[in-house]
């Protein structure tokens, strides 16, 4: 996640394809572990997408390779961006955090919380999307095949959705957060993100009497970025 963020950044697009190409390797690397451990091979995902037959056929190691790299790097950006971004915010509102932490046993309740916090706080800050079509929104004319960037972090915040949107109310309409998207893109990663993220919480309030900022200021992290890239947290 280091180098393909500095890559990134750098806008360095030799550099970007590099990291691509050595995430690949890795997973290239559990498609041989499974192939060569034959039956006894790990019961999972990947060993079921290698007997996976589609249309009548199996799929191919570069299909393999970008369903896997879809799933993986959908989770690991995300999560880790969603974790600072929880936990800097239970650092900041010690009320909520308090709220929380009496309500800990409540999985479902904490599911709740994360999506609010992570509405004000995005983690996956935009995607990208071409029009197939000309499409107005809000007023204004967008082409057919225009490259434009849909901004989940600025969805989430409008005002006109949300009233005081940067306060946490557990009260608002779940369908009118875009945290995990909309459409036939949504994340199918969501249940499972809900669990890590309420997990977190669990563990981190159940084994604490306190969580406070830290020392030095933290950091935000640059777009394409989510949340922070150095956070410090007093645990008591
Ligand atoms: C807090 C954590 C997460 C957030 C905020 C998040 C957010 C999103 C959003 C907004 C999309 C829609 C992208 C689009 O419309 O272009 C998406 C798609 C996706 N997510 Fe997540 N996600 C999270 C966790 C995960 C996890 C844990 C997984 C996998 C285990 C995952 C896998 C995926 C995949 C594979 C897609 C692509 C779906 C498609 O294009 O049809 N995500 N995610």
């Amino acid at each position: 996640m280091r180098k393909n963020r500095a890559a990134t950044l750098s806008l360095d697009r030799a550099a970007m394809s590099a990291v691509a190409v050595e995430f690949d390797g890795h997973i290239r690397q559990q498609l041989d572990l499974r192939r060569r451990a034959g039956l006894s091979a790990p019961v999972d995902l990947t060993t079921e997408l290698l007997d996976e037959r589609i249309e009548g056929r199996p799929l191919t190691d570069e299909e393999i390779v970008s369903i896997v790299r879809n799933w993986t790097v959908g989770e690991l950006g995300t999560i880790a961006a969603g974790v600072g971004a929880v936990c800097k915010f239970l650092a900041d509102h010690p009320d909520i955090q308090s709220d929380l932490r009496a309500a800990r046993d409540d999985r479902e309740l904490l599911a709740r919380a994360s999506d609010e916090i992570l509405r004000i706080d995005a983690p996956l800050i935009a995607n990208r999307r071409r029009t197939t079509a000309e499409v107005t929104i809000g007023g204004r004319i967008i082409p057919d095949q225009a490259r434009i960037v849909l901004l989940w972090a600025s969805a989430n915040r409008d005002g006109r959705v949300f009233v005081d949107p940067t306060d946490f109310r557990l009260d608002r309409d779940p369908h009118d957060n875009l945290l995990y998207g909309e459409g036939i893109h949504a994340c199918p990663g969501a249940p499972l993100a809900r669990l890590e993220l309420s997990v977190l919480m669990e563990e981190l309030l159940g084994a604490t009497q306190s969580l406070e900022p830290g020392a030095d200021a933290p950091l935000r992290a640059k777009y394409p970025a989510g949340g922070w890239s150095r956070l410090l947290l007093r645990l008591r």
